[in-house]
């Protein structure tokens, strides 16, 4: 079968078309084709995306970077076409979705919504090329999905048995990570920024200064970001002399901590046996080394996939459709889509 995936949620237009096979069971993906187009540069003097600029540059750049993909992949039309619906901006879902029904009339191919959020869950099966095969998952999985619009604790019993078990009150941690390079003056998305004078620093010395961890001891697993990115803000007032490398360490240590300890706790409490991490912030070098020291197997997408893609969305995309290939959705963008229930 031959799928068309479409990601318009966010900044990134991105477009894929690849053959899947082996059903519910064994999904097998072998990708044709892969485009995407970053609007990083339109948005830089915003700090941060620019939602109506946002479905502009989406409406512009979807035929572009659908004709590329369908040029490259060499087939002519396509079985079923999978549309990220939800989360993320609505006019840029939109975009993505309208886009994906027009196709879809043309070609007389059912269109398969696909939670966002659901896509970064399975993105760590995906390669960016060629040829890739879902392993023999043990459940339950935990899932810690890290973007920046989301910092999400995912508990699976089966696949697509998803229940919210914690997750932000506040800022998400890749925001935080994009707040505090702003205001050390570095560009945007300021987490690789923040996270390679981290690294440079962690091989110096010991800092002399630490930042607090919100909410680690609370009983839940919930998360708060806000509050350390407010106590960065005066530290960053009261001491003129101290250097961007040391605040980047102690920042990143501070919201890694978090991350980690959270997860720890959810591992024991519900008997996790595989840790899934997910989204942009899983591209992060020292979340990656204390994650491995949790011993659990656990998997991370490739840097590629752990930003936003279409293959992600496409994997998800192939198996909502065989759960029922008859279903005529009426799709709607939903911006704050959630996955599965919340239990806390
Ligand atoms: O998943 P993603 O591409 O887009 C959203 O759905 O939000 O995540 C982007 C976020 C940004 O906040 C960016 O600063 C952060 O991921 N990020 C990182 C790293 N690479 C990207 N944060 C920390 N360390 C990194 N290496
Ligand atoms: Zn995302």
């Amino acid at each position: 079968m031959i799928i068309l995936s479409i990601e318009t949620s966010c900044d990134d237009t991105c477009v894929t078309i690849f053959e899947a096979k082996g059903g519910t069971k064994n999904p097998q993906f072998n990708i044709l084709a892969n485009n995407s187009n970053s609007q990083i540069k339109t948005h830089i003097p915003y700090g941060g995306v620019y939602p109506a600029l946002a479905k502009r540059e989406h409406i512009k750049n979807l035929p572009i970077v659908f004709e590329k993909t369908l040029k490259e992949s060499k087939v002519t039309k396509v079985d079923v076409i999978a549309v990220t619906s939800g989360p993320g901006l609505e006019p840029c879902l939109w975009a993505g979705i309208v886009f994906a029904e027009e196709l879809a009339k043309k070609w007389s191919v059912p269109v398969v919504p696909v939670n966002h959020m659901e896509g970064h869950v399975l993105s760590v099966f995906g390669k960016a090329e060629g040829k890739f095969k879902i392993s023999k998952t043990k459940f339950p999985v935990l899932s810690l999905l890290v973007s920046g619009g989301h910092t999400q604790l995912v508990l699976m019993k089966d696949w697509g048995k998803y229940k919210i078990i914690g997750e932000t009150v506040d800022d998400a941690v890749g925001e935080a990570f994009d707040k505090v390079a702003r205001m050390l003056g570095l560009p945007y998305p300021g987490g690789p920024h923040i996270s390679k004078l981290a690294e440079k620093e962690r091989k110096n010395k010991k800092s002399t200064f630490k930042f607090p961890r919100p909410m680690l001891k609370s009983k839940d697993f919930n998360f708060s970001f806000s509050g350390l990115k407010t106590s960065i803000l005066y530290f960053l007032k009261d001491q003129k002399n101290v250097s961007k490398s040391a605040v980047a360490l102690e920042f990143e240590n501070a919201a890694i901590e978090c991350l980690v300890y959270k997860t720890k706790k959810a591992i024991e409490k519900y008997k996790v046996k595989t840790l899934f991490v997910g989204g942009g912030v899983a591209a992060n070098r020292h979340l990656k080394a204390e994650m491995r020291k949790l011993k659990i197997k656990t998997l991370f997408p490739t840097p590629a996939l752990s930003t936003d893609n279409s293959i992600m969305i496409g994997m998800v995309g192939y198996l909502n459709y065989l759960k029922n290939p008859k279903k005529k959705y009426k799709i709607r963008a939903n911006g704050s889509l959630r996955l599965g229930k919340v239990i806390k």
